[in-house]
């Protein structure tokens, strides 16, 4: 029993801040390799759901595999009579004698794609879906290096797998961490290698983006105060992005009151990140806005204890901003962007804002905090007057904002609230391909006239009753912005993943960063940006 405890608290102590962050260094992709392991090679190969018990109907790669070993796996496939269905799988082993393992996983019927009332392209989901199991199959076989059918979208194949195999165990023991797997593509019967390895990298980092992303909003918030989000960014972003880290002082003298209400209550210093990535000469760049609570606790107005740990998460808007960043930075897309994150925690304390207190935002309104757990809106007030000055072409937002959103979507679409016509339809666009969807919700000045109905001041941050919820938080940012292309994304439904999507195991989701990634990349095709 002593031992025990002692083993415990040597253990608790190992795991100290810079500890943690010397090896969070290298996962932000797929985990590290040692060079001296011994690799078990698995394959996996895609099938389309065929109704026919004598015959196969294989991708172009599979097919050839199959060509190569003398049509062992379709024979073996078929020994079963029941065909598989969309998202089952086989395994086959001493196929061939450079497999350990060959998975089949089917990927649905041959052709599938846009669905308009789902709002997907079907084909390229089931596609991640489909792979996301087989690696994750594989892996606890304990195969640690698998080649992966391209299954004719190698970039959606490259998304599912990296994205299924994420987790985020940096503060458990060696022993109860997932095994490290190599993933690739299977190039090898390719007509164009180079094309798919160009195609699998770029799914491969669009996973890796999100999956920073994932990691952010999953680290507790003991380790993950505005200072130590701001050191993270500067170590991942630092070589390809200009990164300031502004302190209170500064904010104060920016008269960001609104912002310096919500950290007042915490003794952890709030932080205002500026970072800048410049794939182009502009003077009109694209400005990107993340909601950095990193622990929301309601403040006075504080939250049901039950539950509360998920409040770690409400930097979600902030992590899915440093997300999308790396990815775009990475791909080196031709696209000048602008990063705005204001980061403190929302604490309960004798210095904290009260209910009913009164402060000015930066661009000189008055807001009476009637709810301190509507803080969210607090801060993004002076980010979003502050990115103004920098004569942006467009500003998006994203902030896990209300309750409300999950009430009326779920974890089925990150609600979107814009004043243009043309970015919904651009957005909606990168968010087909991404599979991660959005849904347009309204900026009515029926809303407007809930906040702006104050006894004390300008605007009351609540809205009067809960009806609404979503709304009227959009309309309060509203009040903040001039820029005539503005979207702001309430992402509090799509927080965390409790198994909706296929492809992201249970826990925080990073959603959504590959629709943002894709949404600047076609912003980036624009001549403007
Ligand atoms: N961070 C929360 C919103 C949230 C809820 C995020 C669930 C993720 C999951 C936000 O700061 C909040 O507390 N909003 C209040 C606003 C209300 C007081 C007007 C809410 O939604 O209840
Ligand atoms: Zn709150
Ligand atoms: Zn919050």
């Amino acid at each position: 029993m002593a031992a025990s405890i002692v083993k415990r608290v040597n253990r608790v102590k190992k795991l100290n801040v810079s500890h943690i962050s010397a090896r969070y260094k290298f996962l932000t992709g797929s985990r590290h390799f040692s060079t001296s392991k011994q690799w078990n090679k698995a394959l996996v190969l895609g099938v389309y759901e065929n109704e026919s018990t004598d015959s196969i109907d294989f991708t172009g790669t599979a097919r050839k595999f199959d060509e190569k070993a003398d049509g062992k796996i379709s024979q073996l496939l078929l020994t079963v009579k029941k065909p598989l269905k969309c998202g089952k799988t086989r395994t086959l082993h001493a196929v061939d004698p450079e497999f350990s393992s060959v998975l089949v996983t089917c990927i649905g019927k041959r052709g599938e794609g846009y669905d308009e009332l789902e709002t997907v392209d079907k084909g390229r989901e089931s596609i991640r879906a489909a792979v996301a199991k087989a690696v994750l199959q594989l892996r606890e076989l304990g195969e640690n290096e698998i080649e992966v059918d391209s299954c004719g979208d190698t970039e959606a194949s490259a998304e599912g797998c990296h994205l299924a195999l994420f987790s985020y165990d940096d503060l458990k023991a060696e022993k109860s961490r997932k095994p490290a797997v190599r993933i690739s593509c299977a190039t090898r019967y390719s007509q164009d290698k180079n094309s798919m390895e160009k195609e699998w990298r770029k799914g491969a980092i669009l996973a890796e983006g999100q999956n920073l992303s994932r990691r952010l909003m999953e680290m507790p918030a003991n380790l993950l105060t505005p200072t130590k989000f701001a050191e993270i960014i500067k170590e991942q972003l630092a070589d390809k992005c200009e990164v300031l880290v502004r302190d209170k002082d500064w904010a104060e003298s920016m008269k960001m009151g609104s912002f310096l209400s919500v950290a007042r209550g915490s003794v952890e210093p709030p932080v205002f990140l500026e970072i800048e990535y410049k794939g182009r000469q502009s003077d009109s760049p694209l400005a990107l806005v993340g909601k950095g609570v990193t622990f929301d606790t309601g403040g006075i107005s504080i939250k049901p204890s039950q539950g509360m740990d998920a409040m770690r998460g409400d930097m979600g808007g902030a992590a899915c901003v440093a997300g999308s960043l790396l990815s775009v930075s990475k791909l080196q897309l031709p696209v000048h962007v602008k990063a705005f994150i204001p980061l403190c925690e929302n604490m309960p304390s004798g210095s904290a804002t009260k209910p009913g207190d009164v402060v000015t935002a930066m661009n000189g309104k008055t807001i009476q905090v009637d709810n301190t757990d509507a803080e969210g809106r607090l801060i993004l007030a002076d980010a979003l007057c502050y990115s103004e000055q920098f004569n942006p072409s467009l500003i998006l937002d994203m902030a896990t904002l209300t309750g409300a959103i999950d009430v009326a979507l779920g974890a089925g679409a990150a609600g979107v609230f814009t004043n243009s016509e043309n970015m919904w339809n651009k957005l909606q666009k990168a968010s087909v391909r991404s599979g991660d969807r959005v849904w347009r919700m309204p900026l009515f000045n029926h809303y407007t006239k809930k906040i702006t109905e104050c006894q004390l001041a300008d605007l009351n941050n609540i809205g009067g009753s809960r009806s609404g919820g979503a709304c009227t938080a959009a309309a309060f940012l509203k009040e903040f912005v001039n820029n005539k292309n503005w979207l702001h994304l309430d992402i509090a439904g799509v927080m965390s993943n409790s198994g909706d999507v296929a492809y992201l195991g249970k826990g925080m989701s990073g959603r959504p960063t590959r629709t943002v990634i894709e949404f600047i990349n076609l912003m980036s095709k624009e001549t403007k940006n």
